[in-house]
């Protein structure tokens, strides 16, 4: 996903938007530019393919580029291959207008054929040189105005970044469905995709709606509607520091937010037990909209589906009442059977992942309530969700995501167990024992923690596969999804999930001397078939890592080849635990293979496009 900062202030502009993009690395991108307005030489666009090193060298960090005015971008390809043509900014053809984008104009083409019918010469096959251009189009002195002409005439998915060689001392930010946060500072202000570009200079943000335009100065911004009224933004103080969006001494974020788990377990989960029950901060669902509950849908996309899917085996466990779980992408399509009886929980790391938005979006139209289980603090889908039940990890930054994943399933499961307080699905003593089981997560979690070799070990020895199997079944299965996504976004190796039960119905063809297979049992009512489907790959030569609780130790030590063992804990709350050793040998397979863990190809921290 795109970066985008902006700054307006007394200060050289260049130092800080480079800083700025520096802590917005982690969103995956291919090329990097700035465009700073020099009250010399105009509007001076600076741009580099790669890293953001490749921008900083040419640039002398930015002390080459005078100017204290400016915008900054780091692109992720969605039109047109990464290019010194095609990275942002965009500058209109008089040079005298620049543009920053995150997301896709959708209509770019009819635009780009009008323009071009019109005389204007394109540069670039991206969809946002058409933005730049369109202003230019309608600009008559006034950049604000051509602004609200463009928004009014483009579609699709945006967050903008304008500086106008005409009016230097002020950018123009515009947003709908890309998230574009405002920096309040001392003497001066900012845009950014994302707080973590800002916080070094301002906790003060407020965070921008669909529609709206700011006019960004060096005194203040000034936010407008989509009507043009002037609004008054709300402001919000970021209760978290820039420590927390830096390595701390690891050699890579997800090393450190896997270590930073117990505590993110902590946060999210006990200030919202007390006296053995659950208490979540005000919720519109009522207990009578619970009590009626036909049926509840859980939407997301990746690890936050993973979460999901350990989420139907618990709600279902301890509600009684139908979960289905959708992947966010195909549940819009899929003419859901949602209404005003449904609860649609979506679950989101970044709040804006657009597959997701648009599934949260379809599921209100068809009437259902929706809450949101979102890490980022006032993202989109946590602003449109009826509900929202923050996750509190604080920012992740590795594009692998370990501590939201861990986060979100605790809440998810105290969610369930809130439902059960009003439902009277369980009684008192078990749910005081399960939530007594989860204030002892994290120190359990502390102890797994703390001995890493072993799995280190084992990465060592199977780092060299170029395929490799996760089976399991009921939780395990669930989790199995989880420990092959990882593996797969940071070491490259292709890798499969599935349910144990369901392997010799065809995949088991694939299992050939050598293959890896990594067996999770931990949940103990199936452990005896799960040591069947271990045997039974064994058979055809597979090489078996089995991952199991630490009384079942001896037991696996009796058919796998290496065991990976976990602390006993309530049956619910297994995956929590289990999700650790997965994480950690996706990590040191990575490691071992020399990937770039944080920054995976291809991906992106949130993917803001469809
Ligand atoms: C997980 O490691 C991936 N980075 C990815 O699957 C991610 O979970 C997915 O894109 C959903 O992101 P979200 O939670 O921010 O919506």
């Amino acid at each position: 996903m795109c970066g985008i900062v902006g700054f307006v202030g007394a200060e050289q502009a260049a130092p800080i938007l480079l800083d700025g993009l520096t802590r917005l690395e982690y969103r995956g991108y291919d090329s990097a530019g700035l465009a700073v307005y020099d009250p010399e030489r105009g509007l001076q666009l600076t741009k580099a393919k790669g890293r953001l090193k490749a921008l900083a060298d040419l640039t002398n960090g930015g002390n080459s580029v005078p100017g204290t005015v400016g915008i900054g971008h780091t692109r992720w390809a969605t039109h047109g291959e990464p290019s010194y043509a095609n990275s942002h900014p965009h500058l209109s053809n008089s040079g005298r207008i620049a543009v920053v984008h995150n997301g896709i104009i959708e209509n770019y083409l009819e635009i780009k054929e009008y323009l071009i019918s019109q005389g204007v010469t394109f540069h670039s096959e991206t969809d946002t040189e058409v933005v730049v251009q369109l202003l230019e189009y309608y600009y008559k002195g006034d950049i604000v105005d051509a602004a609200f002409k463009v928004l009014h005439r483009i579609e699709g998915s945006y967050a903008l970044g304008i500086v106008c060689a005409d009016q230097p001392d002020q950018l123009v930010a515009a947003r709908k469905d890309s998230p574009l946060v405002l920096g309040y500072g001392e003497g001066c202000n900012f845009i950014a995709s994302d707080v973590t570009a800002l916080i070094k200079y301002t906790k003060t943000v407020s965070y921008m709606e669909d529609g709206e335009l700011a006019v960004v100065t060096r005194d203040g911004i000034q936010v407008y509607n989509n009507l043009r009224q002037p609004i008054e933004k709300e402001k919000s103080i970021v209760d978290w520091d820039i420590s927390d969006a830096e390595k701390g001494g690891y050699e890579h974020f997800m090393f450190k937010e896997i270590m930073e788990q117990p505590e993110v377990l902590r946060k999210a989960a006990f200030p919202r037990i007390k006296n053995g029950r659950v208490e979540l901060e005000a919720l519109s669902l009522t207990d009578d909209f619970i009590r009626q509950l036909s049926r509840i849908c859980i939407v997301a996309c990746g690890s936050s589906y993973h979460v999901g899917m350990v989420g139907k085996y618990i709600l279902e466990g301890l509600l009684r009442k139908p979960v289905d779980v959708a992947l966010a992408s195909e549940f819009r399509y899929a003419s859901p059977i949602i209404d005003e009886n449904s609860l649609v929980i979506v679950i989101s790391q970044s709040g804006e992942t657009l597959d997701t938005m648009a599934a949260l979006r379809e599921a209100k139209r068809l009437g259902a309530k929706t809450l949101g289980i979102v890490n980022v603090v006032g993202s989109t889908i946590a602003k449109e969700s009826d509900d929202v039940l923050y996750t509190w990890a604080g920012p992740e930054i590795a594009v692998a995501t370990t501590k939201a994943y861990s986060s979100q399933l605790i809440v998810l499961g105290l969610l369930g167990v809130y439902f059960t307080q009003v439902l009277g699905t369980m009684p008192d003593d078990e749910r005081e024992e399960l939530l007594r089981q989860i204030q002892l997560l994290p120190s359990k979690m502390e102890e797994m923690l703390s001995y890493t070799e072993d799995i280190q070990y084992f990465a060592s020895q199977f780092f060299n596969h170029e395929s490799i199997f996760f089976i399991g079944r009921n939780l395990d299965y669930a989790m199995g999804l989880e420990g092959s996504l990882k593996l797969k976004e940071i070491s490259y190796i292709h890798s499969e999930a599935y349910a144990a039960g369901e392997l010799k119905h065809g995949t088991i063809s694939l299992i050939v001397p050598g293959t890896l297979v990594v067996a999770l049992a931990t949940y103990d009512p199936l452990f005896d078939k799960a040591v069947s489907n271990i045997v039974e790959v064994k058979s055809r030569g597979a090489t078996v890592l089995g991952l199991t609780t630490e009384g079942r130790e001896s037991q696996m030590g009796k058919v796998a080849d290496a065991v990976i063992t976990i602390p006993e804990t309530h049956p619910l709350l297994l995956p929590s635990l289990s999700v650790v050793p997965l994480q950690l040998f996706a990590y040191y397979v990575a490691l071992q293979r020399g990937c770039d863990i944080d920054k995976p190809r291809n991906l992106a921290k949130s993917v803001t496009v469809e």
